[in-house]
């Protein structure tokens, strides 16, 4: 057994105190601990962590972004962070969902940050504000509002006045948003750092001499803000000496901060990655988030958070891009939907606590290096009061093994740390996983017709349509000769832009003889479109860039006479970081069509008719108050493979309270609305089947969001969050807008429903339990590997599917049994945990013939049924 501060890991856990009410009871330890912190007060550092009121701390961060939620799940994300072992939550703010229009501010709805940072001070949480208010983030334009590229003479983040003026405008703004409500730690509150611009280290030499002008000015911006707080700068390699430099990427235990009086942080450590429309779906194994958080603190790190650590949605045209998903899962601990993602975030709560074991001797010792092999060390930190906590990893990322260690043998799996708050016991190895996985599905639930709709009793759910028109619609915008670029023009109030113009066609012309068909081929800019010839959609492409400009060629139908060539241009989200970022443009370089008489016709000089918009988002046709704003078309069969419809059902909230995923895999690309509420773009397009997936992760080895992706040849994103919050219990108006066709019909709601737990713990893992102190202090060191499973809130585990101890094989859903299997292991395991909503089972030989097989190592796998 191992005494730690006041707690003691017990080498056999003392099964009557359930693992779940010592979850709990650590749980309650840390929140009266939090609590006392929360009211931070004074915030200073030295060069080895954050001083708060006087204390060294050791802190886990965890990112959480409030537009990407709703504040109905606010409190459940922020307890759910707080329940895995989170200290901080840091978040960035979102300028351009709060600046509208030049001094025009909102803070309703999702963005209503004081109430945001409220629900982290009352969950006891500290919080980092990361203001920017250049942000980057996947947001749409890097957060800076879109009107200010469109204010004369302003070149973004650079020494430039215009910029400099709104940035501060809007850094002061919200400073004094947070001062008046108290929430600097000085002031009593929850914000420990606040963040001025974001990474612009990488990008300060693309501005020359102003660049590093306007690096020091924002520094200095910022200090002058007097938020009594230490303000941070993140890979910002020229940090003046009055901010914290900080590090991002997925290892930082390399970093050093400029200064030796500044402590470690690392603003950003990415454990999953975002999708773009049309690509895989990237993981990062919990092992390395893991091996790389331990990595950090073993070599001196005192902040660490986790970039995202629930990403959620990119409501609405949030997204940036261009291409970036609605869905900001990231692969993230908490998933999009809220729900923790097994085993991430239960492996990274006990990594927590095992390093939170460690913060006393971490913080107060001196740190010790050892070599333990080429590519194995430890590093170990004794205090005066002799506590002593040793990290000892392995980096080789191919080969096991075993080192020698203070007079004892530790084995080590390549690729892994382990954590040893007392310098002898092991408690947690970064590569084995105790934590429970689960069991997610989406399930279906057809489109109900609401009771409290006309058709009260009438089964079929009614449609009701409204059909764009291809081309202009009402008054033109403009006319011109040649192309204008598309987020000039629209400024980003809609994605869409109509570039139309007709091209004569005589008689002669050989392919109307042959029936052959000429070849349309367009080069734009980006970032998708849609191709109409004569009212009809000849072809939809997609791409990016200005050199080259995507081309795509597509034969197309001409007749004799006048034709009409009407181009849906659109934008996916507008480009999120990159120097000058804000001037790339999108839409229309060249339209040709090859094979007239007289070879290739440009119409690229054209008159060009222009128009902004759908007439439906001009008529805010997805809003109750703009519904009535024409007459849709009543059907009990809507049109399918239509392009530009827009649809409209009343519908009821599904049942049960899972979480709601609008099921879009039989649609085109299109937007989507609940009563109004943006739920945001959708595009069901599908990686090829011919790039490279992984059916199982090998964590070893530095990881790249490359490394390991699913979902090939399937819909990067099929499912689409609605929060339940936006649903009433009946009347509820789904709206859909479609641009190239689809099959409404097949719209569903589904439910992510948590319906299985698995689990699988070897011989040799290390036990990690919180029991109150022994009174004799007994010290073994014999630890005894164990299961937990825990079913979600209302559910239990009402079938074992399977149970095997000895050498089973394969995951979670297609477990088999090995050659050696204790034939008692189903049974063992019904009777430890049937009918019970959570239960553990040790490794021991009361419940298993630990004499099996003795040359293997063995392990128990278990599989339930939770309902
Ligand atoms: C960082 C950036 C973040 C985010 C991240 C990738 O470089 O600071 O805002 O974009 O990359 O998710």
């Amino acid at each position: 057994m191992v005494t730690v501060r006041g707690f003691t890991f017990s080498s056999r856990p003392n099964m009557k105190l359930s693992f779940f009410f010592l979850l709990q009871f650590t749980v309650f330890v840390l929140s009266c601990f939090a609590f006392s912190l929360a009211n931070a007060g004074n915030v200073t550092y030295d060069h080895r962590s954050l001083i708060i009121n006087g204390q060294h701390k050791l802190l886990i961060s965890a990112a959480i972004h409030y537009p990407r939620s709703v504040p109905a799940m606010w409190p459940g994300l922020v307890q759910t962070a707080k329940e895995g072992g989170v200290d901080v939550i840091e978040t960035y703010v979102f300028w351009n969902g709060h600046e509208l229009s030049p001094g025009n501010y909102y803070f309703g709805g999702r963005y209503d940050l004081v109430k945001f940072v409220k629900i982290v001070r009352e969950a006891g949480l500290y919080l980092i504000l990361r203001i920017g208010p250049f942000v980057a983030a996947e947001w749409n334009f890097g957060g800076v509002p879109v009107w200010l590229h469109y204010v004369p003479g302003t070149v973004f983040r650079t020494d430039n006045e215009p910029f400099k003026h709104y940035m501060e405008k809007f850094t002061t703004f919200i400073v004094n948003l947070m001062k008046q409500e108290k929430l600097f730690a000085s002031q009593g509150g929850p914000i420990i750092l606040a963040q001025v611009e974001n990474e612009y280290g990488y990008y300060e030499s693309a501005y020359g001499e102003g660049g590093k002008r306007y690096a020091m000015w924002a520094a200095s911006m910022a200090v002058s803000q007097n938020i009594g707080v230490p303000w941070i700068m993140c890979q910002q390699f020229d940090a003046p000496d009055t901010v914290i430099d900080t590090c991002n990427s997925f290892y930082c235990d390399q970093f050093k901060p400029l200064s030796p009086n500044k402590p470690k942080i690392w603003t950003e450590n990415w454990p999953g990655w975002f999708k773009t429309f049309g690509s895989r779906d990237p993981h990062r194994p919990p092992e390395d988030v893991a091996f790389s958080v331990a990595r950090f603190f073993q070599k001196g790190g005192s902040v660490q958070n986790y970039y995202m650590y629930h990403g959620g949605t990119n409501f609405g045209r949030t997204s940036g891009g261009p291409f970036i998903t609605t869905s900001y899962d990231y692969d993230a601990p908490i998933d999009e939907y809220g729900l923790p993602r097994f085993p991430k975030w239960g492996h990274l709560k006990e990594l927590h606590g095992a390093i939170k074991l460690c913060e006393h001797a971490l913080l107060n010792g001196e740190p010790t290096h050892m070599s333990l092999g080429p590519s194995q060390e430890a590093d170990v930190y004794t205090d005066s009061s002799g506590a002593c906590a040793a990290f000892i990893s392995n980096i080789d990322e191919k080969n096991d093994k075993t080192v020698e260690f203070q007079n004892a043998s530790y084995h080590l799996p390549a690729w892994s740390v382990s954590i040893l708050p007392d310098c002898k016991n092991v408690v947690f190895n970064t590569a084995k996983v105790r934590a429970q996985t689960t069991v997610v599905e989406m399930v279906a639930e057809d489109l109900q017709p609401s009771v409290a709709s006309p058709d009260k009793g009438v089964k079929a759910l009614k449609w009701e349509i409204f059909v764009e028109k291809v081309g202009v619609w009402g008054e033109a915008d403009f006319i011109k000769n040649g192309f204008v670029d598309h987020i000039n023009t629209t400024k980003d109030d809609t994605d869409y832009l109509w570039y139309t113009t007709s091209i004569f066609v005589s008689e002669n012309e050989a392919f109307l003889k042959k029936g052959s068909q000429p070849v349309l081929f367009i080069e734009s800019k980006g970032h998708a479109l849609h191709a109409f010839v004569n009212q009809k959609l000849e072809a939809s492409a997609s791409g990016n860039g200005t050199n080259p400009p995507f081309k795509f060629k597509k034969p197309v139908s001409l007749k004799a006479g006048k034709n009409e060539i009407a181009l849906l241009s659109m934008t996916v989200g507008l480009q999120n970081a990159g120097s000058f970022y804000e001037w790339v443009g999108a839409g229309l370089t060249s339209v040709k069509i090859e094979g007239f008489n007289n070879g290739t016709v440009d119409l690229s000089s054209n008159a060009w008719t222009y128009k902004i918009g759908l007439q439906g988002e001009h008529l805010g046709l997805y809003k109750s108050d703009g519904m009535d704003n024409i007459n849709w078309l009543s059907t009990p069969e809507p049109p399918k493979e239509q392009p530009l419809t827009w649809y409209k059902a009343i519908v009821d909230a599904p049942p049960g309270d899972e979480p709601i995923g609008l099921d879009m895999i039989h649609m085109g690309k299109g937007l989507a609305w609940l009563n109004g509420e943006e739920i945001g773009r959708y595009w069901p397009w599908k990686s090829s089947v011919h790039d490279k997936c992984v059916k199982e992760c090998d964590y070893r080895g530095k990881f790249m969001p490359d490394k390991c992706f699913t979902g090939c040849g399937e819909p990067t994103q099929r499912w689409y969050h609605i929060p339940r919050s936006w649903f009433k219990p009946s009347g509820n108006i789904l709206a859909i807008f479609e641009e190239k066709g689809g099959d409404p019909t097949k719209i569903s709601f589904s439910r992510r429903k948590t319906s299985g737990v698995c689990a699988v713990v070897a011989e040799d893992y290390p036990s990690f339990e919180l029991e109150p102190e022994h009174e004799n202090g007994d010290v073994s060191t014999k630890n005894n590997a164990a299961i937990f499973l825990n079913c979600p809130k209302n559910t239990r585990i009402s079938t074992v599917k399977f149970a095997s101890f000895g050498t089973p094989t394969g995951t979670c859903g297609s477990y088999s049994k090995g050659e050696c299997h204790d034939p008692k292991s189903i049974s063992v395991v019904e009777k430890m945990c049937l009918n019970k909503s959570e239960c553990a089972i040790e490794l021991i030989e009361e419940n298993f013939s630990k004499g099996l097989c003795p040359d293997a190592t063995k392990k128990l796998a278990v599989e339930a049924v939770c309902s």
